[in-house]
């Protein structure tokens, strides 16, 4: 698929305001930091479309994205984000579970995770969550530009040993380097797949 149309729509912190729900949505979520607003970048080949930061906790909203004026793409808030208070993760917890539990038109929710890192406790407990609620998700590993190949390999087949002690089955697993520009077509031609599925 070639992206030739991506636009700002609307930002939100309540899913019941976020955009038409007949449109197909594709939502990327993972830990603060890990190149989530980056991702969608580089996919749509934008480099101010979503805000990034080298600080954690830069996205706070629900954000939609319009793309070839057929489906949305979705920048969320990252979890994890240490430096917040208490009563601010609530709320960013509350936002996202709500948008993720009843957004009808979610196709598939990326949940990204630094190519550098095993499976966390903090990913795992989130996926479980997802399965038990259903919400289909792929995962993608991202800034694959920041391990050599052989420890991109490792890696990944740790990442995947792990996740089988815990789960039947692995989800599909994309690989990213959003500076690089690696791995976009894979993840667009899956979206494209998926929105076929769908139409
Ligand atoms: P929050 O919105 O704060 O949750 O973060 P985010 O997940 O949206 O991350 P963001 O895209 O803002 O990127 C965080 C930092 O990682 C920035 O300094 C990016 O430049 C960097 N980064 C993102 N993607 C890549 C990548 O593919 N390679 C490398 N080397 N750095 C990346
Ligand atoms: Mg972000």
């Amino acid at each position: 698929m070639i992206i030739k149309q991506a636009s700002f729509v609307i930002s939100n912190t309540d899913y019941k305001k976020c955009p038409d729900d007949q449109k197909a949505e594709y939502a990327f979520i993972g830990r603060s930091n890990v190149g989530k607003s980056s991702l969608i970048n580089s996919l749509t080949n934008n480099k101010s479309l979503a805000k990034t930061s080298s600080k954690p906790g830069k996205t706070q909203l629900i954000n939609h994205f319009l793309i070839n004026n057929e489906w949305y793409m979705v920048d969320l808030p990252g979890y994890g984000y240490a430096k917040t208070s208490k009563t601010n993760r609530a709320i960013f917890h509350k936002m996202i579970n709500d948008y993720l539990l009843n957004r009808k038109n979610l196709i598939c929710l990326f949940v990204l995770i630094d190519s550098r890192h095993n499976l966390q406790a903090i990913d795992d407990d989130f996926m479980q969550w997802l399965a038990e609620n259903q919400i289909p998700f792929s995962i993608i590993f991202t800034k694959t530009d920041k391990v050599s190949k052989n420890n991109l390999a490792k890696n990944l087949k740790d990442f995947k040993k792990k996740m089988l002690e815990n789960w039947s089955e692995l989800p599909n697993i994309l690989l990213s380097s959003a500076h690089k520009k690696e791995g976009l077509k894979e993840i667009l031609n899956y979206i494209s797949f998926l929105n076929s599925e769908v139409n």
